[in-house]
């Protein structure tokens, strides 16, 4: 479980990048973090991994609160950022050695992982070669495989379908979809609405650091109905619209724009 309580954080003098942000990501769902550009999800993001302190507020990750009591916190969890540029003069090897002897991975463990995980997404080859010499998309499974090498129950990952190529997003869903069967929390931030919109259970929308919409996306395209027959009943044209188009793009966008 993932909990943040009326977090704020800000870069700049009177501008909030986070406003007083509330969530639960509750275990055995899959929790997608939706928002246009700058609109906060990597600056919270970074907040619930303990990249960055928040300036009021408080986050729990598995129960731990992430600024008090940080190891065990982060123990916890496993993290994709959202670039994938680690370690470039490290071997692919090199890195998921270092990053299981800080969780603390044993050994036979470790290679176990290290096999399924990589033959999975079909970098088991290139994992002893530099990490300087991959693609991005192969950066982005390296961490990946990184992130789940100590078998954390919370997932978060930052952006993490971009760059990968079809059968790789699958894959990577796939493995999203069974860890929250397993009963793991998954908390994700995505720009591809088609994604959110198939895998989601649960989603939260964004917008200048601010909670617009915290539920399931049923209820999410409720509202959206509701507000576009009330519209429709005022002689509103554009919500009218989206009470017969319920897509998640639309409703976003028309979401995004009010504010
Ligand atoms: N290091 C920084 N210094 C100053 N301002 C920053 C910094 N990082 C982010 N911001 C600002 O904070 C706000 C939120 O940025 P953030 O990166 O969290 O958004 P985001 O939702 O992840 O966007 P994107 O979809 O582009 O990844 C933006 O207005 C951004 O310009
Ligand atoms: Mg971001």
């Amino acid at each position: 479980m993932i909990r943040l309580e009326n977090v704020t954080k800000s870069y700049q003098k009177g501008v909030n990048a986070v406003d007083r942000l509330s969530l639960l990501v509750p275990p055995g769902k899959i929790v997608g973090f939706l928002g246009p550009n700058g609109a906060g999800k990597t600056t919270t993001i970074k907040m619930i991994t303990g990249i960055l302190e928040p300036d009021e507020g408080q986050i729990e990750v598995g129960g731990h609160d992430i600024v008090k009591d940080a190891l065990a916190a982060k123990r916890g969890f496993g993290y994709v950022p959202d670039n994938p540029d680690v370690f470039l003069r490290l071997k692919g090897v090199e890195y998921l050695d270092f990053i299981a002897a800080i969780y603390h991975v044993p050994e036979a463990e470790k290679k176990e992982r290290i096999l399924d995980l990589a033959g999975k997404l079909e970098i088991l080859d290139a994992l002893s070669n530099k990490i300087q010499s991959y693609s991005h998309g192969m950066r982005q499974k390296l961490v990946l495989i990184a992130s789940l090498l100590h078998r954390p129950a919370v997932w978060i990952l930052d952006e993490p379908l971009t760059g990968l190529d079809p059968k790789s997003s699958f894959l990577l869903k796939e493995m999203m979809r069974s860890h929250a069967d397993a009963g793991g929390t998954i908390f994700f931030s995505t720009h591809v609405l088609d994604v959110a919109e198939k895998i989601c259970d649960v989603v939260a929308v964004i917008q200048k650091g601010r909670l617009l919409f915290y539920g399931e996306l049923e209820q999410l395209r409720q509202k959206a109905r509701e507000r576009g027959a009330k519209d429709g009943a005022n002689g509103g044209a554009g919500t009218a619209a989206a009470a017969e188009d319920s897509s998640l793009e639309r409703i976003f966008l028309e979401m995004t724009e009010e504010l």
